[in-house]
């Protein structure tokens, strides 16, 4: 089958691997509709992470159902379903109690919790941006979809990560109705972050970037967008705070955040959050940070030692929670919301590519080129 292949830091190909196929009982096996490139595969990308060459891209999936394994009872052939990016298993100690995102039984390092599809330090799994996809638990990780699943199609792939994502970051936060709700990141991530505190009835949504691009966006929502290459965001959020600052903050850049010239801080964003949210107030952070970065801007950076005002975010009282997002606790209230016609999340898509495309995709995404504000790659697609 054809895939997109990681061969090196800003090299990537579309070419023949082995298939994938049922390996367990428990397995399915989905023919890809629909495949994201995501922000996380940037950072694999640039030769951010230790992925290794030779392995498959591809955590943002959704497909038909094409064989099941002996063991699998509810999802049947034929079913379209949302995968959620991490790989769980239902009933270790982490699963358990919902952290699917922590995952024992999926992540071959004792040391580590947590499994994804094509993903660096995740385990051994393939990804979907490819024509076929192996599933492990098929019963448990694959949301089934209804009669719509084809006419919102590029709403429902969202299920596989950003939506729920960005959910994830206001729930870590706290944001409730009537809040005010700082975001750093307009990407895909942010974006998602500012329509679930829409949802959430949030009274006032401020996304900070610098692309005007993803900012309008931002604004399409009735977010009001902070561009950091024209005005202190920090100062911005208190003068729109009646300067306590926002209730509620999310952090959607991660570690490779930067200032608009383009210089590394892995620490900027936080500590601009610690300023920006108010005493008491609430931090959802779910951009990435991790505890190596061969491409670090310096040796602590480089081990994952950032330096965090830890003494402001401890005087004024503030929550923080991290981690990747466990997709599984968010995604059926979603995927009903966007049935029931009451969240689009597709507003953000810029592209739909075919397989061939993913190597101008990826060059183009990575770039944050004017106008790519989210790609999906559509395997069914004929190559232009
Ligand atoms: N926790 C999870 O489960 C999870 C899931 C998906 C993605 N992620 C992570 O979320 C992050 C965002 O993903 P994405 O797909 O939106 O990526 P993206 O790279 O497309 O978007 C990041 C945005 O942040 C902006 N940015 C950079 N520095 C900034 C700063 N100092 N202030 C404000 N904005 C700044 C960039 O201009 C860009 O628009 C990534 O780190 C990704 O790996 C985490
Ligand atoms: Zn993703
Ligand atoms: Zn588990």
């Amino acid at each position: 089958m054809k895939a997109v292949v990681y061969e090196g830091p800003k090299d990537i190909s579309v070419k023949d691997v082995p298939d994938a196929k049922i390996e367990r009982p428990t397995d399915i096996l989905v023919k890809i509709t629909t495949t994201n490139i995501c922000g996380s595969d940037l950072h694999m990308y640039e030769g951010r992470t230790d992925f290794e060459p030779g392995r498959t891209f591809g955590h943002e999936n959704m497909g038909e159902v094409i064989e099941v394994g002996n063991g699998v009872d509810k999802v049947k052939k034929g079913d379209r379903v949302v995968l959620p990016f991490n790989i769980s298993c239902g009933f270790c100690q982490n699963c358990e109690r919902g952290y699917t995102n922590y995952c024992l039984t999926n992540q071959p390092d004792p040391a580590k919790a947590g499994a994804a599809y094509g993903f660096a330090g995740m385990g051994e799994f393939g990804g979907g941006q490819a024509e076929y996809l192996r599933v492990p638990y098929g019963d448990h990780n694959a949301l089934r979809l209804g009669e719509d699943a084809a006419d919102k199609e590029d709403d429902y792939v969202m299920l596989s990560d950003i939506f729920p994502t960005g959910y994830h970051a206001t729930e870590m936060a706290g944001v409730i109705p009537g809040d005010s709700v700082v975001i750093y990141g307009a990407g895909p991530v942010g974006l998602m972050a500012a329509l679930s505190a829409k949802i959430k009835g949030a009274a006032k949504i401020m996304v900070v970037d610098r692309h005007p691009d993803r900012l309008r966006l931002a604004e399409e929502i009735g977010a009001i967008a902070v561009d950091d290459s024209k005005v202190d965001p920090v100062e911005f959020v208190l003068a729109e705070t009646k300067g306590l600052g926002a209730d509620r903050g999310c952090e959607c850049v991660g570690y490779q955040a930067h200032d608009h010239l383009g210089t590394e801080d892995p620490a900027l964003t936080l500590n601009r959050l610690i300023q920006s949210v108010r005493f008491t107030g609430g931090i959802g952070s779910v951009g990435v940070f991790l505890p190596a970065d061969p491409g670090a801007p310096n040796k602590d950076a480089a081990e994952g030692k950032i330096a965090l005002d830890y003494g402001m975010h401890w005087l004024k009282g503030q929550t923080l929670g991290n981690g990747q997002a466990p997709v599984k606790r968010y995604n059926r209230h979603l995927r009903d919301l966007i049935s029931a016609g009451k969240a689009n999340p597709s507003w953000i898509v810029s592209h739909r590519i075919s397989l061939d495309g993913a190597v101008d995709a990826y060059k183009n995404f990575d770039d944050r080129t004017d106008g790519w504000t989210k790609v999906l790659i559509k395997p069914g697609l004929a190559s232009s």
